[in-house]
């Protein structure tokens, strides 16, 4: 279901579909009662995860460069055995190539839309100029095409591609096109991080299936919370394994998945060693046990096998968490299997210092910003007149409208403010990068993967969150929205234009 239909739907029948068959069931799990497996309006919701055997090796994306064509299609692909309707970036496969590049490289990347509705891509994490961004109304129609061309001159940090078109942005993702674009630098580089087969891309995301595809088709109560699915997939693997020797390995991690957050730790209950996040390296590496990440966030992370024995086998997991809304949190589950196969000797020593990161003073911010992202507003009635959507500021998006004028190199301060609110919004802004000032409210404090810059920050239910945001040279009218992209597309984003 699209915006459009959702917000008719809310704003007109939705009262009587939901109200006379579930509302009472509805209401109880506004209550934050854990429901995990609950029938809303005839409806399965699948929150909950379904493990299988962890049987079938990693799939590593092939990697290009900065000249590559992109086919959206509609493929097969073979997901746990079965061969299944997906959308893919090539034949044959969901996810895309991972594109890897040298700061300062030009890149040239021709996308020929083979689908039947229109699509675009847009760079998430780059800085680059609007009309190369994927704006949801710039898109490319079917049959048509689109070469995308800019110079990246950021530093080095894994950013992704995914689309972007109003209104089909969740199917297409949770379908299968979606990627990892990869910067490198000379300041990284020094760092001798591990690398090669040591540096391992992981994009996690949860999928429905029927016999015979990948299936997306959102209920009510989906579009509300999210959509999520029941099995767990690395690179497009179904529970998969990855054999590791006695070393350390460098995990590029995305959460690519529409709605579901994820809290990694390792079942050795070893240190996530936190180098990275959306915007590159952090000052120093701060050691966890685990870590939230929200769709849209990247994280860049060290961890040993030194020391196990062969045989060894280690889960990348997602524990259990608090304050994730009445959907999130309640189930703890395995992602990832790492076999230890291999002794070696490893020289590579844990970097004490990372990179330089300037801290913004907020005393340079020029303007304060306030955005109430609280949704469905339940407290002043759900099945009033503004019931039903996802809204910042009491409002859904609107292509023809601005929502924030913004002066081109100027610093702001942006609050996100979900202190009302009951489910947990990945707040992301477009073309830029921000560092994140404070949390005040639910957790109350930062995340170790929150220091250095940031796009894309997890607001959960009763927290404001503050971002410093430094605007750049880039003019245009771009958008900031939720990145659980059922929040989005049923238009939990504005637009801001820089001028
Ligand atoms: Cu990755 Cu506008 O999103
Ligand atoms: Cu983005
Ligand atoms: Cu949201």
């Amino acid at each position: 279901m699209n915006r459009r239909s959702f917000v008719k739907v809310s704003g007109a029948s939705f009262g009587s579909i939901m109200f006379a068959s579930s509302i009472a069931e509805f209401l109880t799990s506004c209550t934050k009662t854990t429901i995990l497996n609950n029938t809303v309006g005839g409806t399965v919701q699948l929150a909950i995860v379904n493990e299988t055997s962890f049987l079938t090796p990693l799939n590593i994306p092939v990697t290009v460069g900065s000249n590559a064509t992109l086919v959206p299609q509609s493929t097969t692909a073979t997901i746990g055995g079965n061969s299944l309707q997906v959308l893919g970036y090539q034949p044959n496969g969901i996810l895309g190539p991972t594109i890897r590049i040298n700061k300062g490289d030009s890149v040239n990347i021709k996308v020929q839309n083979n689908l039947s509705e229109p699509t675009n891509i847009h760079w998430h994490g780059l800085e680059i100029p609007v009309n190369m961004d994927g704006h949801p109304s710039n898109v490319i129609d079917p049959s048509g095409s689109f070469n995308y061309q800019y110079t990246v001159s950021q530093r080095a940090s894994l950013s992704w591609y995914h689309p972007h078109p109003d209104g089909y942005t969740a199917s297409q993702v949770f379908k299968g096109i979606a990627g990892v674009f990869l910067i490198n630098d000379s300041e990284e580089t020094a760092l001798n991080l591990p690398s090669g087969e040591n540096e391992i891309p992981i994009v996690i995301q949860d999928k429905r299936f029927s016999s015979t595809g990948i299936v997306y088709s959102p209920s009510l109560m989906d579009n509300m919370n999210g959509y999520m699915g029941d099995k767990i997939l690395v690179n497009g693997v179904i529970s998969p394994f990855k054999e590791v020797s006695t070393r350390y390995y460098r995990l590029r991690i995305l959460n690519g998945s529409n709605s579901r957050i994820y809290n990694l730790a390792l079942s050795n209950n070893a240190d996530l060693i936190i180098i990275g996040n959306d915007g590159g390296l952090l000052k120093a590496p701060i050691n966890v046990k685990s870590i939230l990440l929200a769709p849209g966030e990247r994280l860049d992370v060290l961890v040993s096998f030194a020391g196990l024995t062969i045989g060894s086998e280690i889960f990348l997991q997602s524990n259990m968490f608090s304050s994730g809304g009445m959907m999130q949190g309640s189930q703890s589950f395995n992602i990832l299997k790492f076999v230890v196969t291999k002794s070696v000797a490893d020289t590579f020593s844990v970097p004490t210092k990372l990179s330089d990161i300037t801290t913004i003073a907020e005393s340079s911010a020029i303007k304060t910003r306030n955005f109430t992202i609280t949704s469905m507003q339940m407290q002043s009635g759900m099945m009033g007149s503004s019931g039903g959507g996802h809204k910042i500021n009491g409002k859904v998006y609107d292509k023809n409208r601005i929502d924030e004028y913004v002066t081109a190199n100027t610093t702001e301060i942006w609050t996100f403010d979900n202190s009302q609110g009951m489910e947990p919004h990945p707040m992301h802004i477009h073309a830029l990068h921000f560092q994140v000032l404070d949390r005040t409210g639910g957790r109350n404090q930062l995340i170790a993967s929150e220091y250095g810059w940031k796009d894309t920050v997890l607001v959960m239910p009763g927290e404001k969150v503050r971002v410093i945001v430094p605007f750049s040279s880039l003019t245009g009218t771009y958008v900031f929205h939720c990145h659980n992209l059922e929040h989005e597309d049923n238009g939990m984003m504005l637009q801001f234009q820089v001028s």
